[in-house]
């Protein structure tokens, strides 16, 4: 794998892993992370909800259900707020060193699951975004795309209990697959759509030719 990728160079990059549950999202962020290391990148691999002391705090509560009687808008809010505690204590110190950063889902899952699927505005969803993300906009998001079937099937295989999201019904899983194609479709720049129900290497070596080509496009168009 050593000749895989090329030294990216001394500025951060920051991706992103969206997509639907079971897409195999965390799978791909350790293949990844190993990937980058063996060329001589520092990578830090985090997550969200969570990543930081408050927002993993935060992320307990959350995927617990407790929140959900509060609606998608008080989710949007608290999943704002992790994501503030994340960028600031995580995040922004290691883009800062020159760290690539891959996070395991990021502010496109709260524009599908609290904005598109749960209904809160669009308006609100992006006044929440410039306040928290601010510039720390991600460098490349890769979509993992699934059936929302095979996806559900694999996540219920894993030996933890389903948490608040996984207990949706099909449709909701059905609209939250259209919200981040829809997502992508509007961010060609930044947005690489993988086609998850191949065989875990397949999507993985897509992933490390997207991030070749998309960082050292971003440094080219840099320098
Ligand atoms: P997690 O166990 O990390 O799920 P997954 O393996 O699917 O990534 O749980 C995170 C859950 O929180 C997931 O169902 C998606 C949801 N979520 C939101 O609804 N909004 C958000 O902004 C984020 C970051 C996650």
């Amino acid at each position: 794998m050593n000749a895989v990728l090329p030294v990216i160079g001394r500025a951060g990059h920051f991706i992103t892993l969206e997509g639907g549950e079971g897409s195999g999202k965390s799978t791909l962020a350790q293949h990844l992370k190993a990937s980058l290391e063996r060329i001589g990148h520092e990578v830090v691999l985090t997550r969200e909800p969570g990543g930081s002391e408050g927002a993993e705090l935060i992320r307990r509560v959350l995927l617990s259900g407790a929140v959900a009687p509060l609606g998608p808008f008080a989710e949007a809010l608290m999943f704002a707020a992790a994501r503030d505690d994340h960028l600031e204590q995580k995040v922004r110190p290691a883009l800062a060193r020159g760290a690539i950063v891959i996070s395991d889902r990021f502010a496109d899952s709260t524009r599908a699951y609290q904005g598109v699927v749960g209904g809160v505005d669009a308006g609100i969803v992006n006044a929440l975004e410039r306040a928290v993300v601010g510039a720390t906009v991600p460098d490349l998001t890769l979509v993992l795309d699934i059936d929302p079937v095979i996806g559900l099937e694999r996540a219920r295989r894993r030996p933890i209990a389903a948490d608040r999201f996984e207990r949706e019904d099909d449709t909701f899983h059905r609209r939250l697959r259209n919200a981040y194609l829809d997502i992508a479709r509007q961010n060609p720049q930044r947005c690489v759509v993988l086609d998850a129900a191949r065989p875990a290497e397949a999507v993985v070596a897509d992933a490390i030719a997207a991030v070749r080509t998309r960082l050292l496009e971003s440094r080219r168009a840099a320098s």
